[in-house]
């Protein structure tokens, strides 16, 4: 069989050399986090329904919105990828194998596949994103740098879509603790393209664990007018501009961003999700009223119970039905991650763990709360998500401590949650700076002020 290949050399089963512009052009658009590609693809397999690699990537798409009900869809997507796979090349099968390792929820085989097509055919930019991705929510972060690195010899700038590479790149430098280089990778992606979303995250991220909350609120607030021009994930770049506001103390704002941008309805989707609940949770920290924004959050939560197949949201999903005192849908989500475990679904034992130490503090019973994450706050982390996701865990412990008067807890938190914030050299004596600062302070008031603050002094 005769095959084109893509602008990077690598062949493909199933399209036309115009068919295979539009794929390019899709594939750009989706890691641009545009809106619209799942309709285009679909149209472009209608055209071209023996374009092996376009039936996997719906079905990535469809595992993508980390819903069980999409599953079935899914699954048919990998059925018709698999129909085909007769005619596919060595990588579109590998690929085929992620989609089916992912479908069964393999996460092991998922991986070894994506780093099997990577090792041999490291221009793959659908793999290279999948794969980085994919540890986003593994809580592997020195592996997923290692991934985002491995492949960089082979992309010198020349190559099309170098700059889908960049965001990756930084982000998983940025959650490694190379700030430094994690924010030149993003700005030279924010210089390519100013709205490339994912290094835009990255550079945000950079400027939250520096406590740089001006700079990130300005980063984001540039290109603020255009956010909603792409897809869902805009929401987590909303979520990010009002955790600079909240740094700064402009809790008006953060309220009104969180009611039209963050989640002005109750969303299905994971991230819409997290970023509410968590965003509602440092509001209450800081003591601001917030009126019945979580009946929202536990609508959604209500709705999708037993759903979410990325574990991270579970105990978001049980703060809202605890808050809101839904008892029965608690008591369901509770059993369902409990059963998971049972069943030995991937990190479903910490997800159980820790949705069940939300509940707890929910509920009012900070001591057991206490007890639970302490011990798991570094078991929590295997659940992924970004340090600043997972600082939900040390907001919620350091409340807890101060609510139950244990200041002294309530400091030793507070400076260990300073660890991730000064990885280099030169944020040494911040960081000195910050504990002497925190044990010199008895006021609870003042204490909670430097879970908000960004710890810039
Ligand atoms: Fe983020």
């Amino acid at each position: 069989m005769t095959r084109l290949s893509d602008t990077r050399g690598l062949p493909l089963t199933g399209l036309n050399a115009t068919q295979i512009e539009r794929y390019e052009t899709l594939l750009i658009e989706l890691y641009s986090y545009r809106p619209g590609v799942q309709a285009r693809l679909e149209d472009l397999l209608q055209e071209a329904p023996g374009f092996v690699l376009g039936h996997v990537l719906r079905g990535y798409a469809t595992m993508t919105d980390g819903l069980r009900s999409g599953l079935p869809e899914a699954r048919r997507y990998l059925h018709q990828a698999q129909q085909l796979g007769g005619t596919a090349t060595e990588r579109e099968r590998l690929h085929i194998r992620v989609l089916q390792a992912w479908v069964k929820g393999r996460d092991a085989d998922r991986l070894m596949a994506l780093e099997d097509i990577l090792a041999r055919w490291p221009l793959d930019l659908l793999a290279y994103r999948q794969l980085t991705g994919m540890l986003f929510w593994s809580g592997d972060k020195r592996r997923q740098l290692g991934a985002a690195m491995q492949a960089l010899p082979h992309w010198q700038a020349a190559v099309p879509g170098h700059a889908l590479v960049l965001g990756p790149l930084a982000f998983a430098l940025e959650e490694d603790g190379h700030y430094g280089l994690a924010e030149g990778f993003a700005r030279q992606a924010l210089e390519h393209n100013s709205t490339d979303l994912w290094a835009l995250h990255a550079l945000a991220h950079v400027l939250e664990m520096q406590g740089r909350v001006r700079e990130g609120d300005a980063a984001i607030s540039a290109v603020a007018s255009q956010l909603n021009d792409f897809n869902l994930f805009r929401g987590h770049l909303w979520w990010h501009l009002a955790l600079f506001r909240l740094a700064q103390g402009r809790l008006e704002e953060v309220l009104d961003l969180l009611d039209r941008e963050i989640f002005p309805a109750a969303s299905l989707f994971y991230l819409d999700l997290q970023n509410a609940a968590s965003l509602l949770a440092r509001l209450e920290i800081q003591g601001v009223d917030v009126g019945e924004r979580w009946v929202r959050v536990a609508d959604a939560a209500e709705k999708t119970l037993g759903q979410h197949l990325v574990v991270f949201t579970g105990p978001h999903q049980v703060m809202a039905l605890a808050r809101t005192g839904r008892s029965q849908p608690l008591a369901q989500a509770l059993q369902g991650f409990r059963d998971d475990a049972l069943a030995g679904l991937e990190q479903a034992h910490t997800g159980s763990a820790v949705a069940r130490a939300m509940a707890l503090y929910y509920q009012g019973d900070y001591p057991s709360f206490l007890q639970d994450m302490r011990l798991l706050r570094y078991e929590a982390a295997s659940l992924g998500a970004s340090h600043a996701q997972q600082d939900l865990y040390f907001q919620l412990m350091v409340d807890a401590a101060l609510r139950t008067g244990e200041l002294a807890l309530a400091k030793s938190l507070l400076k260990e949650r300073l660890v991730k914030r000064f990885t280099e050299p030169s944020g040494w004596q911040r960081y000195a700076d910050m504990a002497h600062l925190i044990e010199q302070t008895n006021d609870p008031q003042v204490l909670r002020g430097l879970l908000r603050s960004g710890l810039h002094l």
